[in-house]
């Protein structure tokens, strides 16, 4: 686990190594059983299992509850939370072999990617703001690849932070240490880092700080 200071609030990030993570099915509620059933292949099914044990366990030690026993509930987006424990946030992520859980006081966003394998202009042009897209032209094409997964985990981040997805489109704001983003009559003062990821992922955290 690691400690980061977003906005003066401590966020602690946990790693699940999901090769690792033992698989208790008996941990998993109904929803989640659910979904582990509709994955098409074993590997899959297994890290599903893997990221959702790792992420009992985490806010089971949050919470003093028995990982089985922590009750996942859905906010209007989809945004997974502790109803029972409102004043505990988190959030997860995972990309092949890893997964993050971020836990906070306040509403965090965490996301971890692999390196995009094909850095198209297209698919940067779904992702970067016009801004952005300026010094993409201008970036050698060896640096493309982690340069737009780090804006692409960056957003994601903070859209996840803030709870919305992609209901705001990332290419409507630029990636940048602090961004107020306004939705549906709400503003989001959200702050963001990146993180230190595996050889080959970018990952970055989030966090509202006006909620
Ligand atoms: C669900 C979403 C919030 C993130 O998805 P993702 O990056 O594909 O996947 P991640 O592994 O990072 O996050 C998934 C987890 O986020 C959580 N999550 C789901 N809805 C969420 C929401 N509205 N806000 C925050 N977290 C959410 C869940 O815990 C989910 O885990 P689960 O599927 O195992 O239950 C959504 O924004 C999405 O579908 N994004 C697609 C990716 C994309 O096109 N990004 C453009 C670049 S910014």
């Amino acid at each position: 686990m690691r400690e980061y200071l977003l906005g003066g609030i401590v966020v602690q990030v946990f790693h699940i190594d999901l090769a690792r993570e033992p698989l208790r099915n008996d941990w998993l509620d109904d929803e989640e059983h659910a979904r582990a059933q509709r994955f098409a292949n074993d590997a899959l099914r297994d890290r599903f299992t893997a990221a959702h044990c790792g992420l009992r366990r985490v806010l089971g030690g949050a919470t003093g509850l028995a990982p089985h026993a922590v009750v996942l509930s859905r906010d209007a987006f989809g945004k997974p939370h502790l109803a029972e424990h409102p004043d505990l946030h988190f959030n997860l992520s995972h990309s092949d072999l890893h997964a993050l859980v971020a836990v906070a006081t306040q509403p965090v966003g965490v996301d971890i990617e692999h390196w995009i394998a094909s850095p198209t202009d297209a698919l940067a042009a779904e992702v970067l703001h016009p801004t952005e897209m300026r010094v993409w032209h201008s970036l050698a094409q060896d640096r493309r690849s982690q340069h737009l997964t780090d804006l692409w985990s960056g957003k994601e981040a903070i859209l996840k932070a803030a709870a919305t997805g992609l209901r705001i489109p990332p290419i409507s704001f630029e990636h940048a240490a602090h961004v107020s983003l306004a939705f549906d009559g709400r503003t989001f003062e959200v702050e963001c880092c990146e993180l230190a990821a595996p050889e080959g992922f970018s990952a970055a955290l989030a966090l509202v700080d006006n909620d």
